[in-house]
């Protein structure tokens, strides 16, 4: 089977997943989404800052490096722009929640963070808000800015870990001692941000299982909430600084599943309930509690439930019940539209009622590793009953090495199955034939 996870699969951050996105939807289609949002509709905003000091190897993220504070201090000033024009068509106005995400969010700095933030509570309503989370770099975290994060509202941090050890660090390109992430949480705890999530990654190059082993046991010491692990996504061919990253150092594909399967096994003997593709949280936590309700969005796994999601910022994907729309990738040309005053919206998909049952399935197959496909049809109102036999024709290779339970309508995927959760879940995909772009390994 190992040359099963060598097939590259899409990570179903979305269905249809981005490739697939077309400028069918621009700008004033968006803007009619927008505008058809219910008053009473919860949203979800999401801020995208495409900015780090400098870039790490392995970087698979939408950001580049500057050292220059003038491009950072325009794209904020863009973005409380666009907080107003979007806000201007919107049609709901209540937020229940925030995620910055990026690059490096922080970079933004204590008083360009107020400055957005403060736009947003202008022209929004946070009554509501739920849940304020931020993905930060503890290389670059100071009491200020955790102080700043505090005053913003922010109650929840995710840090960009990766592997504790010196040589992994080295080969990754990105120098970051234990003692930098453990004083990270030192100064958030003492903000009163006490929800930290940590991410680590496998697959790294000169990364072993012990490096693996060793890295979730130091993360384990700091009591993190959350912990996602990645399996990196070598994709020299969209992300340039990968080239960096020598072939021959990077683990073979039973080597990554063996680091995986490390991780995993440690995280569970921690004490972490696995949750879905790469996620694991705390017992008590609210991922946990969720069961079926989990939710599966750009940043990953999440319980939030608002009817939609906006987002902010150059390359920022937004889910409006219409469908998905996407700005502009490149900051000059998110920041000239802006400017304008239009929305930056370049492309997207508006939902078949196909895209949205098969949607369904591939969340509840990420979510649940599980799925009934009549219990979703039935809440979609359509009749599967003749429907998807190719579909479980193609998961007969998966029942037969033990992944995946079939009976009847009703897919299971087995604890032995989690690595092929991805493979799984994009026989649904009917977009993956005809797709010619490349994504990176399903393990
Ligand atoms: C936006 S970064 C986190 C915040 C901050 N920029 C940092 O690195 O500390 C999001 C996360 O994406 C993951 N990531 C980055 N590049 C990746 C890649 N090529 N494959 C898989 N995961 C990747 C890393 O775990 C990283 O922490
Ligand atoms: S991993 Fe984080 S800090 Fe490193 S380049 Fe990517 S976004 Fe920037």
């Amino acid at each position: 089977m190992a040359n099963m996870l060598e097939r590259t699969v899409p990570r179903y951050t979305s269905y249809p997943t981005a490739p697939n996105f077309s400028a069918a939807v621009d700008a004033e289609v968006y803007r009619t989404w927008l505008a058809g949002l219910p008053g009473e509709a919860a949203l979800s905003l999401y801020l995208h800052v495409p900015f780090c000091r400098e870039l790490c190897h392995y970087c698979g993220c939408h950001t580049k490096a500057t050292l220059r504070d003038e491009p950072i201090e325009a794209y904020a000033q863009r973005l409380v722009e666009e907080i107003a024009i979007v806000a201007g068509h919107a049609g709901a106005r209540k937020v229940t929640h925030i995620h910055w995400g990026g690059g490096t969010p922080s970079i933004l700095d204590a008083d360009l963070l107020k400055f957005v933030a403060d736009e947003i509570a202008h022209r929004f309503d946070l009554s509501a808000i739920r849940e304020h989370a931020i993905e930060l770099d503890p290389r670059h975290l100071t009491r200020p800015l955790t102080q700043a994060l505090r005053d913003i509202g922010v109650n929840r941090a995710s840090l960009g870990v990766q592997d504790f050890s010196a040589h992994v660090q080295q080969a990754a390109g990105r120098i970051q001692p234990f003692d930098t992430v453990k004083n990270a949480f030192g100064m958030l705890y003492d903000a009163g941000i006490d929800r930290i999530n940590i991410d680590l990654m496998y697959g790294l190059p000169k990364q072993t299982v012990s490096d693996v082993r060793r890295t979730a046991a130091l993360a384990h010491e700091l009591k993190p909430q959350r912990v996602a692990v990645f399996g990196y996504a070598h994709v020299p061919w969209f992300r340039p600084q990968q080239q960096l990253i020598e072939q021959s150092d990077l683990p073979s594909s039973p080597e990554r599943l063996a680091q995986a399967e490390a991780a995993h096994e440690s995280l569970v003997q921690f004490g972490y309930r696995p949750i879905g593709l790469d996620h694991y949280a705390k017992p008590d936590d609210q991922l946990v509690a969720k069961g079926g309700r989990l939710q599966r969005n750009f940043q990953g796994y999440t319980d939030d439930d608002a009817d939609a999601l906006v987002g902010l910022g150059a390359s920022a994907i937004s889910r409006l019940p219409q469908g998905f729309a996407q700005n502009a990738p490149a900051v000059g040309n998110y920041s000239r539209a802006i400017a304008e005053g239009k929305l930056a919206t370049v492309k997207g998909i508006a939902l078949s009622n196909d895209d949205r049952l098969r949607g369904r399935i591939i969340e509840r197959l990420m979510c649940d590793m599980a799925v009934d496909l009549d219990a979703i049809a039935d809440e979609a109102g359509f009749d599967i009953a003749t429907g998807f036999s190719d579909e479980l024709d193609a998961l007969q290779p998966y029942q037969e090495n033990g992944s995946v339970l079939i009976d009847g309508h009703r897919i299971r995927i087995t604890e032995k199955g989690r690595p092929y959760m991805r493979l799984v879940a994009s026989v649904f995909d009917t977009y993956l034939t005809r797709a010619k772009s490349r994504h990176s390994v399903a393990v």
